[in-house]
C-alpha cells in the first residue's frame, strides 16, 4: 500500500491539471486513469482530434474554395482519408504522450487501471488499496443517451464513432445542433458528405446570442449544411450499413424520415461516475447527476473534492483545468479561485464563433441597463484581404458605468480574439479602456477595438 497527499481519480483536463499543480505545491501525488493513454475525453476523444478534423478539412474548404480567386491554380487536393485519421492519431499521441512526459517530470505516481473509493481516505486500483489524505475526483462526462436510438459507433455513432468512421459517409444525420453537431457536421460537410442537422428546438446552439446563432446558420447553410428545426427525433433503425432517423416536427406534429449512411448523436453529455459508489459515501448528487460540490470544491465527505464536467457547469476543458488549479491551491492551503462569470466558449468551426460573459438576453431578464457596441468583419481590412468580412463582434457594455459585460464574436480568429475580452473583463475594464488600447494594424482584433469604440462615440471604419 502507497501513501500520498492527493490521489486525483481521472487524467483529463481537470485530472492532470490538478495533479501538477498538486506536485508543484509540494504534495506527494499520484492520478488513476483507466484508458491506456492519460489526457482524458479532451485529449483522446474530444478537444483535440476533433481540431485535428476540422483543420484538415478545413485546407481542403480554402483550397476549393479561396485558392484560384488568389491566383493559386491548379488541381485541389484529394481526400485521402486514411491518412487524415492517422494525422489525427498522431495529433492525439503527441498530446497525450506530452502529459506522461509532464507526470514523470513532476513526480506524479500514474496508478493504471478504474479507481474506486472503497472508504474515506481510500482509494483502490485493481487489487491495491492505496491511502490519501484527499481524494479528487475529474472523472469526466460520457455522451447522452436518446430513448429510441441506439449507438453501436459504427452507423449509429456518438462524438467517438465520428472520430473514427471507416470512411467518409455520403449522407449523415446529425441529431442536435449543438458544439458538437456543428463541429463534426462541418467536418463531414467539407469533406464531401451531404450534412443534414436535425435540431429539437428553432435556432441552433442553444443559450447563445440570437445575432450569433442567425448569422451563423446563415453560413453553416453556405457551406452546404442542410437544417431541419424544430424536430424532436423519435427513434432511429439501422442495419450494418445504413439507417433512418424518424423524427416530429413540433409545429405540427408531422412524421418524416431521413436516410442516412452515418447518424451522429449530439444531444449533450452527462457526468461519469460509474463504479465510485458515491452513494454508499454519503455523497450527494445534483438533479442532473453532477456530482454536488461547495465553492472549494468539496463534496459531502470532508477531503473528497470534485472538478470538471462530472460537477455543475459548461462541460469545457478550460473550465476543468482552472479547478484543477484551484482545487490544488485549495489542499494545499493556499486560496482557489475560479472566476465563473469570465468563462469563454468556443465553437471552433469555419468562422470560429466566441462568446464570454452575460448576453442581450441576461441582462434583460436580470433588468441591467446596457449598450451595444457592433462591428462588422466588412469594415475590417485583413478580413476582407483574407476572405472573412462575413461576421461580427458584438460588445455589451453597462448603460451608466461602461464595464465590459459580455462579448459575442463570429468571424475569423474569433477563438483567440475573445481573450483580450476576457483579460480586460478579469480587470473590469470599461469599452473605453479598450477602445483607447492601441491596436496593430492590420489585424482581426481591431475589429474589438472598433466594437468597443462602438459603445461610445462609434465606430471608425463603419
Ligand atoms: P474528462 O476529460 O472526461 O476525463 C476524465 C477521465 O477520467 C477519463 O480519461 C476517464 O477514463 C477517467 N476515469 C473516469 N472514471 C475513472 C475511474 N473510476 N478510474 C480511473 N479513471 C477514470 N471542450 C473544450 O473546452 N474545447 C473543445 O474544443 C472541446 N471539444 C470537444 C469535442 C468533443 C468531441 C467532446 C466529446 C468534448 C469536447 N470538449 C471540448 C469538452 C471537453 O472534452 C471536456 O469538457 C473535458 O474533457 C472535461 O475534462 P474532465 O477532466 O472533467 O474529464
Ligand atoms: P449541446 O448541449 O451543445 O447540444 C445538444 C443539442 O441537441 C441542443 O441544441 C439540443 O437542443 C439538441 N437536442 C437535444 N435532444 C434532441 C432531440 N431529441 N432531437 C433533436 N435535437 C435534440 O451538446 P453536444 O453538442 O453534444 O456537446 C456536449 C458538450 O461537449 C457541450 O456541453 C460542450 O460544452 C462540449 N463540447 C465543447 C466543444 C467546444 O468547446 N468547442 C466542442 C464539443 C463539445
Amino acid at each position: 500500500m502507497s501513501s500520498y497527499d492527493v490521489i486525483v481519480i481521472g487524467s483529463g483536463p481537470g485530472g492532470y491539471v490538478c495533479a501538477i499543480r498538486c506536485a508543484q505545491l509540494g504534495l506527494k501525488t499520484a492520478c488513476v486513469e483507466g484508458r491506456e493513454t492519460l489526457g482524458g475525453t479532451c485529449l483522446n476523444v474530444g478537444c483535440i482530434p476533433s481540431k485535428a478534423l476540422l483543420h484538415a478539412s478545413h485546407m481542403l474548404h480554402e483550397a476549393e474554395h479561396n485558392f484560384a480567386e488568389m491566383g493559386l491554380k491548379g488541381k485541389s487536393p484529394s481526400v485521402d482519408w486514411k491518412q487524415m485519421l492517422a494525422y489525427k492519431s498522431s495529433t492525439i499521441e503527441t498530446n497525450t504522450k506530452g502529459i506522461e512526459f509532464l507526470f514523470k517530470k513532476n513526480k506524479i505516481d500514474w496508478l493504471m487501471g478504474w479507481g474506486s473509493i472503497p472508504e474515506p481516505g481510500k482509494v483502490k486500483v485493481g487489487d491495491e488499496v492505496h491511502e490519501s489524505k484527499h481524494i479528487v475526483i475529474a472523472t469526466g462526462s460520457e455522451a447522452s443517451s436518446l430513448p429510441g436510438v441506439e449507438v453501436d459507433e459504427k452507423v449509429v455513432v456518438t462524438s467517438t464513432g465520428a472520430l473514427e468512421l471507416s470512411k467518409v459517409p455520403k449522407k449523415m444525420v446529425v441529431i442536435g445542433a449543438g458544439v458538437i453537431g456543428l463541429e463534426l457536421g462541418s467536418v463531414y460537410a467539407r469533406l464531401g458528405a451531404e450534412v443534414t442537422v436535425v435540431e429539437f428546438l428553432d435556432a441552433i446552439t442553444p443559450g447563445m446570442d440570437p445575432e450569433v446563432q442567425k448569422t451563423f446558420q446563415r453560413m453553416l447553410k453556405k457551406q452546404g449544411l442542410n437544417f431541419v428545426m424544430g424536430a424532436a427525433v423519435q427513434k432511429t433503425e439501422a442495419t450494418k450499413t445504413k439507417a433512418k432517423v424518424h423524427y416530429k416536427l413540433r409545429k405540427d406534429d408531422s412524421e418524416h424520415t431521413l436516410d442516412a449512411d452515418v447518424v451522429l448523436v449530439a444531444t449533450g453529455r452527462k457526468p461519469y461516475h460509474d463504479g465510485l459508489d458515491l452513494e454508499k459515501l454519503g455523497i450527494r448528487l445534483t438533479k442532473r447527476g453532477q456530482i454536488a460540490i461547495t465553492k472549494d470544491w468539496q463534496t459531502d465527505v470532508k477531503g473528497i473534492y470534485a472538478i470538471g464536467d462530472v460537477t455543475e457547469g459548461p462541460m469545457l476543458a478550460h473550465k476543468a483545468e482552472d479547478e484543477g488549479m484551484a482545487v490544488a491551491e485549495v489542499i494545499a492551503g493556499k486560496h482557489g479561485h475560479v472566476n465563473y462569470g469570465v468563462i469563454p466558449g468556443v465553437i471552433y468551426t469555419h468562422p470560429e464563433v466566441a462568446s464570454v460573459g452575460e448576453t442581450e438576453q441576461t441582462l434583460k431578464d436580470a433588468g441591467r441597463a446596457y449598450k451595444v457596441g457592433k462591428f462588422s468583419f466588412m469594415g475590417n481590412a485583413r478580413a476582407k484581404a483574407n476572405f472573412a468580412g462575413d461576421g461580427f463582434v458584438k460588445i455589451l457594455a453597462d448603460k451608466e458605468t461602461d464595464r465590459i459585460l459580455g462579448c459575442h464574436i463570429i468571424g475569423p480568429g474569433a477563438g483567440d480574439l475573445i481573450h483580450e475580452v476576457c483579460v480586460a473583463m478579469e480587470f473590469g475594464a470599461s469599452a473605453q479602456d479598450l477602445a483607447m488600447t492601441c491596436h496593430a494594424h492590420p489585424t482581426y482584433s481591431e475589429a474589438v477595438r472598433e466594437a468597443a469604440l462602438a459603445c461610445g462615440d462609434g465606430p471608425i471604419h463603419m
